[in-house]
């Protein structure tokens, strides 16, 4: 049977402010995430464990301290919620860990365990489809990177403070066009990454057009290669930047190929920091009119974040960029 049922998962409070120069208010930070959670959202990116060094917006000890907010006074929500965070590394992990270990029973290892005062907490890690990409974001080659992330994977699922298993999401950046290398990533190359992270034991594939370059044809090409490779539909999410305006196009053929999880980002923040020229995700806005248009359920009230995009772009004195949040507030 046709399934219409869509996973967005909201990106818009890590890699939505990750960017921004200024430093952000905490009380903004979980403000956002706090309304956020009112929306039907499911799934919201709050915070990265990274070295502060190298994005000082997403500075672990601020994460640390949404965490361990999240945990303490969990957003009243009409569902269960997940809260998600990047971990780049073993060091990245203990810091997530020692704030899982003081609020043990305070979180749900798994979205299936959560309720409404009990979220789930997934962690995030993060690999490149060029060489020249996983230099600059991680500092090390893909192959060690991939090392790096089979030890935290295997850690977040046999060592957290519940001794249960966390869900790993796992992303691959650049996959349809690399700031350093340009269009021609290769479909083949993503696929064996990809593959080798399900067998690593992450749940879920994050597939990363940092650039925005992606275009229908290239997005097809990857997934039909992606398909040929035994990588499961159900295991794919897509992560679209819009910085040339494809990225709904591109989810309408990701949609047709059967891929179900679409990241977004509010009011369209965001960018990547080793990604010059980038602009924000695709608008959490935009993908939910556009699949109500489709008859596909995404569970959010449009008009609620609608007015969260409103407020947190003139909170950080960003551009509004979702055309949908503009016409449905008729600005
Ligand atoms: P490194 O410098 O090679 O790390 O960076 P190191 O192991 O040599 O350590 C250097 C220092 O950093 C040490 O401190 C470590 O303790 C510290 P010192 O002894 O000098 O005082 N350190 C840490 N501190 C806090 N948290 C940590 C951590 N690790 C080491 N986890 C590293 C390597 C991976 C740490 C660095 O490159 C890094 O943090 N990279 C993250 C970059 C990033 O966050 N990028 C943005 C997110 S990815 C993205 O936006 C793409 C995405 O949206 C998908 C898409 O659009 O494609 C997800
Ligand atoms: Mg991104």
């Amino acid at each position: 049977a046709f399934d219409n049922r869509i996973k967005l998962v909201e990106v818009g409070p890590r890699d939505g402010l990750q960017n921004e120069k200024t430093s952000i208010p905490m009380e903004t930070k979980i403000e956002l995430i706090n309304r956020l959670a009112q929306t039907g959202l499911r799934t919201i990116e709050a915070g990265a464990f990274v070295s502060p060094k190298w994005v000082p917006q997403a500075c672990m000890d601020k994460s640390s301290d949404i965490l361990q907010h999240l945990l303490i006074n969990p957003p009243s929500s009409p569902k269960p919620l997940t809260f998600s965070f990047l971990v780049p590394n073993q060091k990245g992990l203990d810091n997530a860990f020692s704030i899982l270990a003081k609020n043990p029973s305070a979180f749900a290892t798994s979205p299936d365990d959560a309720t409404a005062s009990k979220p789930a907490v997934e962690l995030a890690v993060f690999a490149a489809a060029t060489e020249s990409f996983s230099r600059k974001n991680l500092n090390c080659s893909i192959a060690e990177s991939l090392a790096t992330f089979r030890q935290v994977i295997q850690a977040a699922k046999e060592s957290n403070p519940h001794g249960l298993s966390l869900r790993v999401r796992a992303y691959i950046s650049v996959v349809l066009g690399c700031p350093f290398e340009g269009h021609d990533v290769d479909p083949h190359r993503v696929a064996q990454i990809a593959t080798e992270l399900l067998e690593m034991g992450a749940d879920e594939i994050a597939l990363g057009d940092t650039t925005g370059m992606g275009t229908a044809p290239r997005t097809k090409d990857l997934l039909v290669c992606l398909r040929a490779a035994g990588v499961r539909n159900e295991d794919i999410a897509f992560h679209f930047h819009d910085t040339y305006g494809q990225a709904l196009v591109n989810i309408a053929v990701a949609l047709e190929h059967g891929i179900r999880t679409f990241d977004c980002s509010v009011g369209g923040l965001g960018g990547c920091p080793y990604s010059p020229g980038a602009t924000g995700n695709v608008a959490t806005e935009d993908v939910v009119y556009f699949m109500e248009t489709l008859g596909m359920d995404t569970g959010v009230d449009l008009d609620k974040v609608a007015d969260i995009g409103e407020w947190i772009t003139k909170e950080i004195g960003r551009e509004h960029a979702s055309s949908v949040g503009k016409a449905v507030l008729g600005a």
